[in-house]
């Protein structure tokens, strides 16, 4: 293999790597459990920090010299390894993925401008190159591949009605960065119990994301672009959000999902939704995305008239149930919450719904 064939097979292996984790939400690349305890984060800065000791050690493998042995600097490759997860575990992911595109285009620079000598037969360079490089990538690219299949069954879609899809667990991975963005958005606009237009307070406190907000007060129901509140406009939805409803929609077979509106309710045992209808939206063409965070609750899904008996749902942390299309116009609420208790959210069950609304 030439130099030139030998870039070819390094490109390829990497585009396949990317590939591999293409699509996947930030929240998915952070899940651990990809190969052990590791993210799809956290294997790409894996490969980042091998690709980075290719280039330390190859200029001295090029000038005849002899890289030190893992075994005597780090007590071999595994304790090398785990101290640099343990340096790396709290980097960003944008940093990640920045430094990832940085050390791999400084590593092409430098193989292309390797003589040509060292590329001849099975030269301790290449060797060093195909484990750092495309042997590595391949390894990781498998195991990420591997990962995502068994995924379809973790999040397997179950159908409540025509046009309605429960996807368990399919917010869990992400728990901990939604509730991260969601602390962010009540610090601007806190909880609030607001009131019916026939004057009851509701039990469910609410406040809203993005452009537009769901608002009642005795004069109605409606969407408004500032928070009545503070007379602000509503926080902006955060990524971990947007993206978490987009590869939802996408999932339940509702491709090209662009929400404006995130209607966050906090529930407290005791606390309940009366039946009703999603019906403030401009236009019906596209569905509800519905996340539940934190206790579980029993979800009602009724047809098209207030009388049409509901089914119940037993909905836990990270289930999102979907709908549109024929079913985007039923009754739903949930029953009076019991009383519970979740590690990360407490006493209470969040439910963000995502619509588009304007
Ligand atoms: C809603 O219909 O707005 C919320 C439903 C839920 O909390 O699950
Ligand atoms: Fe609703």
């Amino acid at each position: 293999m030439n130099k030139r064939q030998l870039l070819t097979r390094i490109d390829q292996a990497w585009q396949a790597l990317q590939q591999s984790y293409a699509g996947l939400s930030d929240p998915e690349l952070m899940e651990p459990g990809v190969t052990a305890a590791w993210s799809v984060r956290d294997i790409i800065a894996h490969v980042t920090w091998w690709e980075e000791e290719a280039l330390t050690y190859l200029p001295v493998v090029m000038a005849g010299g002899t890289p030190p042995r893992y075994s005597v600097t780090h007590g071999g490759i595994d304790a090398f390894n785990a101290g640099m997860t343990e340096q790396r575990v709290h980097s960003p992911l944008a940093e990640v993925l920045r430094q990832r595109d940085d050390v791999h285009r400084r590593l092409v620079a430098l193989i292309e401008s390797a003589p040509d000598e060292h590329f001849v037969g099975e030269t301790r360079f290449r060797r060093r190159l195909r484990l750092e490089t495309y042997g590595h990538y391949a390894k990781h690219t498998q195991a990420i591949r591997r990962w995502r299949e068994q995924g379809v069954h973790r999040a397997g879609a179950e159908q409540l009605t025509e046009g309605a899809i429960l996807l368990r667990g399919f917010a869990a991975p992400g728990g901990m960065v939604l509730l991260g963005g969601l602390r962010e958005v009540v610090t601007r606009a806190p909880f609030r119990h607001m009131v019916t237009p026939g004057g009851f307070r509701m039990s469910v406190a609410m406040t809203n994301c993005g452009a537009l907000g769901w608002v009642t007060d005795r004069t109605g129901y409606r969407y408004d672009p500032l928070d009545p509140e503070t007379g602000e406009p509503w926080p902006p939805m955060p990524e971990s959000f947007f993206g978490l409803a987009l590869d939802a929609a996408g999932q339940a077979g509702f491709g090209g999902f662009v929400p404006d509106a995130c209607l966050i309710n906090r529930y407290e045992p005791g606390a309940k939704l009366s039946l009703h209808q999603d019906k403030d939206e401009a236009d019906f063409g596209a569905p509800i995305v519905s996340v539940s965070l934190g206790i579980p609750a029993v979800f009602l899904f009724g047809g098209l008239n207030r009388t049409d008996k509901p089914i119940r749902v037993a909905l836990t942390h990270g289930d999102v149930v979907v709908w549109g299309g024929p079913a985007r116009l039923r009754y739903h609420g949930v029953m009076p919450l019991k009383e519970a208790e979740h590690d990360l959210v407490g006493r209470y069950r969040i439910n963000l719904t995502f619509r588009k609304a304007g």
